[in-house]
């Protein structure tokens, strides 16, 4: 009997779009790009959100700057970050922008539980008052004094601007001992174990009620009720994890909601771990299963910003390493999780070691031999061996452990090891003697290094969907469907193969 496929909703922050992307917003796109696609192999029911984040001051200052209205500016710059993401392979369910009325719909609906919604202390949860506080535009975000460095933002270095204002508050205190327990007992489940504990430290620290309504910024949704006041970016952000789900009543929503897995960088934690199981338990929704919490990289030592010139343009990188090249050198820099660096000189020595020397020329070696041995047909064999069998489904195991660990670099390390393996089985056969001392031990090998090829393109699969494609067609394998191995039929006539990662020159 088949078994009920899983339902699976992943999300990524929605980017702000008062800039082009960079590999920063591509590295957790890319991330959850390979955890959907992975999940759909196993015949989940799967829903991959991304998107933009188009509301508030900051996007209102760079349209201003660019001498363009803010919608124009989010239209041109949401289309960049859509078109990255395309460029890189990535396969949304569905791309939500805030400024798209069926967000501004389901927030109405959200806000409108919020201003009826009564705290487990019995109070109101939104309550007005007078707001002064220091604000960072860049982060859209207040800071105490105390949090302040020399002044200044401590993320951008920028200094803060005093505002006072007549605001409509959250009372997230009266809601902060159930989002201790909720991250405390798992309920959401908070990835890696540091991040779960900086997120309860947080807690610990104390934290205000926030302000969920401006009276200066323009450029966002109206408060509903409150004439002049518009909804807090960061609040109304939040929502679009169920806005694209048609958030209150359509049927994606009934299905899919709460998420499987929200996947963040570590800059937006208290966001997602504090404010917004909150916020939902106020509406009273359930909270998302999973918060997994990734790292930061800077560029050669350094933070990425334009300042420093150091910005990577995923798209260019493309241009050099194909789509799967791209893929493949971002997630494995170091463990997704930690933070890292990036060494974009390394990308050339890693992409010809691990793709061109790796994958590439081992494809390349095996079909060849087909070729050269068995005129193009997989052999006829007593199926695979036993011990490649093993060796098969250990990587399977592994790579699977790994991937419902978020720990793409093992999973990665794993084929590796697999395709090297492969290679030393060449290397300790040497077919090309045996053509004339032995061919009738040349059956089996070459049917043992398909069946590890076939094995490599399954669990590859999520990682480098370009090349495992073109492997599929060349083994007969037609789409990808499940995450079983399948075994090619003796007999079968194969085509030949075009270098999958051609060798890059050093620089
Ligand atoms: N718009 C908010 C998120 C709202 S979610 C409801 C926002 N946008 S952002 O454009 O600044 O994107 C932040 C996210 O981009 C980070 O959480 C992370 O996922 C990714 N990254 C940005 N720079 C990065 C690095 N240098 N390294 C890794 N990821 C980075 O915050």
């Amino acid at each position: 009997m088949m078994e009920k496929p899983d339902i699976f909703y992943i999300t990524t922050p929605i980017y702000y779009v008062n800039d082009k992307p960079h590999i920063g917003h591509v590295y957790t796109t890319l991330a959850a790009d390979v955890l959907a696609r992975w999940h759909r192999l196993r015949g989940g029911d799967v829903f991959f959100l991304t998107g933009t984040d188009e509301h508030g001051a900051k996007v209102a200052a760079s349209a201003a700057a660019n001498r363009k209205t803010p919608q124009q500016f989010a239209d041109e710059n949401s289309e960049r970050f859509r078109d990255a993401f395309k460029k890189l392979g990535i396969v949304g369910t569905d791309f939500i922008r805030t400024t798209e009325l069926r967000h501004v719909k389901a927030v109405r609906a959200f806000m409108e539980k919020l201003q009826n919604a009564t705290t487990p202390k019995g109070n109101p949860a939104l309550y007005e008052a007078d707001y002064r506080g220091l604000y960072c535009i860049a982060c859209e975000r207040f800071y105490t004094e105390k949090e302040l460095a020399d002044g200044r933002c401590p993320i951008h270095k920028r200094p803060v601007e005093p505002v006072k204002e007549r605001n409509v508050f959250f009372r997230l205190s009266d809601y902060l001992d159930d989002v201790r327990n909720a991250v405390e007992s798992d309920a959401v489940r908070v990835l890696p174990e540091e991040r779960k504990r900086e997120a309860l430290g947080l807690i610990e620290q104390g934290i205000e009620d926030f302000s969920v309504s401006r009276e200066k910024v323009k450029w966002g949704i109206p408060f509903p009720g409150k004439e002049g006041q518009t909804i807090y970016v960061w609040v109304e952000a939040l929502q679009n994890y169920l806005s694209a789900l048609g958030y209150p009543d359509a049927k994606p929503f009934q299905k899919f909601w709460p998420a499987s897995v929200q996947l963040i960088g570590k800059d937006i934690l208290k966001f997602h771990a504090i404010y917004w199981p909150a916020l939902l338990m106020a509406a009273g929704l359930p909270l998302p299963k999973t918060l997994f919490v990734h790292g930061f990289f800077t560029i050669n030592g350094d933070k990425m910003s334009k300042s420093q010139g150091n910005v990577i343009d995923p798209v260019a990188l493309t241009k050099e390493y194909g789509i799967d090249g791209v893929r493949y050198l971002l997630l494995t820099q170091f463990p997704f999780g930690q933070d890292g660096d990036v060494q974009q000189g390394r990308f050339r020595d890693k992409y010809n070691t691990d793709l061109a020397n790796g994958i590439g020329n081992f494809a390349s070696r095996v079909l060849a031999m087909v070729h050269k041995y068995s005129g193009g047909e997989v052999p006829v064999a007593e199926g695979i061996s036993p011990d490649v069998q093993t060796k098969i489904d250990e990587t399977r195991v592994t790579v699977h452990d790994a991937l419902d660990a978020f720990a793409f670099e093992r999973a990665l390390a794993a084929i590796q090891a697999l395709i090297t393996d492969g290679d030393t089985r060449i290397d300790r056969a040497k077919p090309w003697q045996l053509a004339t001392s032995s061919p009738e031990q040349l059956p089996q090998i070459l049917y043992d290094l398909l069946a590890v090829l076939v094995a490599i393109t399954v669990l590859l699969a999520p990682f480098l969907p370009e090349t495992t494609a073109k492997l599929r067609t060349t083994l007969g394998l037609g789409e990808a469907g499940g995450d079983d191995i399948p075994t090619l039929p003796p007999g079968r006539s194969l085509a030949p193969i075009e270098p999958l990662f051609p060798r890059l020159a050093k620089q």
